[in-house]
């Protein structure tokens, strides 16, 4: 296997941690290059599933390095939580390594995060309330404290000593929430430094070194439509999980990598608010979210549902470079009559139609989807290993997808499993 960037082609949820797990047999290393514990990353194996929010979906193997890459933000309480749940399960986690350029989710960030999804009405986001937006809102601003800071008290004095000033300014003045004094600062440090210190990889630049000539796995959180770049803004997620994030969050530059597969679902969801143009309302967007059992993973909430949109495909096989596609979940239409996918937009107001993604989300209220219909399989998929083997109906479907994304597929996942894979 090349160099190969795992990343999801529509609104998160896609199912890329089970690719990331599959792929990661073939791989050396693991690094998960941005996002936080705003990810809900599910693995299967072995009839025992996992839920990885910040870890690298490479670590049940036990021999994968898996590094957490300097654009990740880190809650160090759920760190703690999620790494001694593994450990309680009996999984290694000797080659897990954090970079010490990761950022730090302070609780001012979640407590920030959590008031303006209380207090906003107008334009709220939905977020998953795990301060993601604040802390990358301070590490833009160069004020945040990176994971490597824990470890020097002189560097660790003199930041809190720039930062805390205009932070309890902000956080008083601005929210009306409880300021921090510098010694409260100084103890939760203390505290995180303890729970990251088994991990931490002072010396990462000789890691990257060591594995250049070895196989590597960069995975992605979230989705090519929550990028803060090339997202649904402002619906969307305050990091870059397109490919070309791999780059910055890994510390790999771009000619290290060779592969990007897009995860998409054979249908549509999304979680929080925002547009969505093929999201269906009614009873069949019902049965997909039950048969799907979509629900997220880290908040619990209902995804919202729809058909496949391949303006998005499209898109997201633009802006990320994909090199082929792993289409998850199309065991979940076994049981449809018929089975839609989005060709275009059609604007309302005028008739004029988009075959490209239109950026300026405030204007998708007025697009309605344009469908084709594709007859269903009834046929149970879960247990078909071989692309021949496959209905024919299920095939003609899967060629309309390669054709209208113009990218071809790799992976067909017909079950949560690793083993309900189909590689073409
Ligand atoms: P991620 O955030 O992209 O890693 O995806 P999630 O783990 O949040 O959500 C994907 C869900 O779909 C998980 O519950 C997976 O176990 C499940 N899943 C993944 N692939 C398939 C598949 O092909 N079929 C079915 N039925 N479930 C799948
Ligand atoms: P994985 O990696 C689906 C969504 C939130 C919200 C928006 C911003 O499991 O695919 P944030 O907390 O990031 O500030 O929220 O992004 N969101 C996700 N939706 N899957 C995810 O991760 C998500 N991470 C964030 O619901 O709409
Ligand atoms: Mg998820």
């Amino acid at each position: 296997m090349k160099n190969t960037v795992v990343v999801g082609a529509q609104w998160g949820d896609e199912g890329k941690a089970k690719i990331t797990d599959l792929l990661a047999q073939k791989a050396d290393m693991v690094i998960r290059y941005q996002g936080g514990c705003n990810a809900g990353h599910t693995v299967v194996y072995n009839g025992e599933t996992y839920k990885l929010h910040l870890v690298p979906s490479g670590i049940l193997y036990g021999n994968k390095i898996c590094f957490i890459g300097a654009g990740t933000v880190i809650l160090p309480e759920y760190f703690e939580q999620e790494t001694n749940e593994l450990k309680e399960r009996g999984i290694n986690l000797l080659n897990l390594k954090l970079s010490p350029l990761a950022t730090i989710t302070m609780p001012y960030h979640t407590e920030v995060d959590g008031w303006a999804e209380d207090t906003i009405k107008k334009g709220k986001i939905g977020s998953t309330r795990k301060g993601i937006g604040q802390t990358y809102t301070d590490k833009m601003a160069r004020c945040a404290l990176k994971v490597g800071d824990l470890f020097d008290e002189e560097t660790l004095s003199e930041k809190i000593d720039i930062i805390l000033p205009l932070k309890n300014k902000i956080l008083k003045e601005v929210y009306g929430l409880k300021e921090y004094s510098k010694e409260e600062i100084l103890g939760l440090c203390k505290k995180y430094k303890k729970i990251f210190e088994p991990y931490v990889c002072e010396n990462w630049q000789e890691l990257l070194y060591t594995c250049k000539n070895k196989t590597i796995l960069f995975e992605g959180a979230q989705g090519v439509m929550l990028d803060i770049d090339y997202g649904t803004y402002p619906f969307v997620t305050s990091s870059n999980p397109i490919a070309g994030g791999a780059s910055t969050g890994s510390g790999y530059g771009p000619s290290m990598i060779n592969e990007v597969v897009g995860v998409s679902k054979a249908y549509l969801t999304r979680v929080g608010e925002g547009p969505f143009i093929t999201e269906l309302s009614d009873e069949t967007g019902k049965k997909l979210r039950e048969i799907g059992h979509e629900y997220g993973t880290t908040t619990g909430r209902p995804r919202r549902c729809g058909w496949f949109d391949a303006v998005i495909t499209r898109y997201a096989a633009l802006v990320s470079g994909l090199t082929s596609i792993a289409l998850t979940k199309v065991d979940v239409f076994d049981d449809f009559d018929e089975i839609k996918i989005c060709t275009a937009y059609k604007d309302i107001r005028n008739g004029k139609i988009y075959n490209h993604y239109p950026t300026n989300v405030f204007i998708h209220k007025y697009l309605e989807p344009v469908y084709e219909t594709h007859k269903g399989w009834k046929t149970k998929l879960s247990d078909i290993r071989n692309y021949n083997d496959l209905p024919q109906s299920c095939k003609e479907y899967l060629k309309r997808i390669e054709e209208l994304a113009g990218v071809p597929i790799s992976i067909v996942s017909v079950g949560p499993d690793r083993e309900q894979t189909i590689f073409i």
